[in-house]
């Protein structure tokens, strides 16, 4: 008898981690693009992010590391005209959704190259980033940036750690002045964060995340 019930529900046991793992398999793979095709669709890129995705020049944004999904939805926004980029007007015109997610596997595939934070303001960097501020009540940004600021790709979430200081700057104030992210539910959640951000503080993330790795 006790053998009997044990028999049985082990079946069960088994049985539900068949469906489990079916409906595991059920959920959609996120869309990946093609590395190899993407380098060769991003030669007019490299004048500003490099040619492996790790720009020289502060305003500048690094791609290289960064993650694919969100590198593939700021490609779509800059394409749409969503987010204003000056220096990138029509650049994007003649890229299909396919090209967009190639370029986007191109530079995530590319290794960052991470810089040194200056010692200025470093530490307060480092408790902005880690612990937020209580008082603001600014949350920490290794919550969804994670603790070595490599985002995460399937949230969306983009890499922080290397990025260049100037940039991260510029940034964390269009998003303080409403000027980016605008419209969807990621840009209104750094909208958000930003807002509780004091010039001193991004000046301190910022550094600190460009030497994060
Ligand atoms: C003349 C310089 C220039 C060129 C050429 C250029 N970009 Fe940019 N790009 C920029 C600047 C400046 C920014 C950041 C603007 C800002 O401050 O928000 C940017 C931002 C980006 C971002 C957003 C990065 C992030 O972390 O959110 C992506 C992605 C991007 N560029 C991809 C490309 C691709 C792909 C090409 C080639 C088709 C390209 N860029 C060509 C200057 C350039
Ligand atoms: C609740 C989650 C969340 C928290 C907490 C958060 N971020 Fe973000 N962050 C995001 C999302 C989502 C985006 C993408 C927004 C978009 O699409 O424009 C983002 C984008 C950014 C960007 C732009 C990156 C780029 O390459 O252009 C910077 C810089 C940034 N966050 C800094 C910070 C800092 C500094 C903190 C902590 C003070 C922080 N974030 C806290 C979710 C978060």
């Amino acid at each position: 008898m006790i053998k009997k019930v044990i028999f049985i529900s082990i079946l069960c046991l088994s049985g539900a981690v068949f469906t489990a793992s079916e409906k595991a398999g059920e959920v959609k793979p996120l869309p990946k693009g093609d590395p190899i095709r993407g380098e060769k669709l991003v030669g007019s890129c490299a004048a500003c992010h490099g040619a492996d995705g790790n720009s020289l020049v502060g305003m500048w944004p690094t791609l290289a590391g960064q993650r694919e999904l969100y590198l593939f939805d700021q490609l779509h926004h800059i394409q749409e005209g969503e987010r204003v980029i000056e220096s990138m007007m029509g650049l994007l015109d003649d890229y299909n959704d396919d090209d967009l997610r190639d370029m986007a596997a191109y530079y995530a595939s590319q290794k960052i190259k991470v810089g040194q934070a200056s010692d200025e303001n470093v530490l307060l960097g480092q408790t902005i980033y880690r612990a937020g501020n209580a008082a603001s009540g600014l949350p920490a940004c290794t919550g969804c940036h994670g603790p070595q600021g490599k985002g995460v790709n399937s949230a969306g979430y983009p890499a922080l750690g290397g990025q260049k200081a100037e940039y991260v700057v510029t940034s964390l104030v269009a998003y303080k002045n409403k000027t980016r992210g605008n419209g969807e539910e990621e840009g209104l959640v750094m909208q958000n964060v930003a807002s509780m951000l004091t010039i001193e503080e991004i000046q301190a993330v910022a550094n600190y995340v460009s030497g994060l790795y």
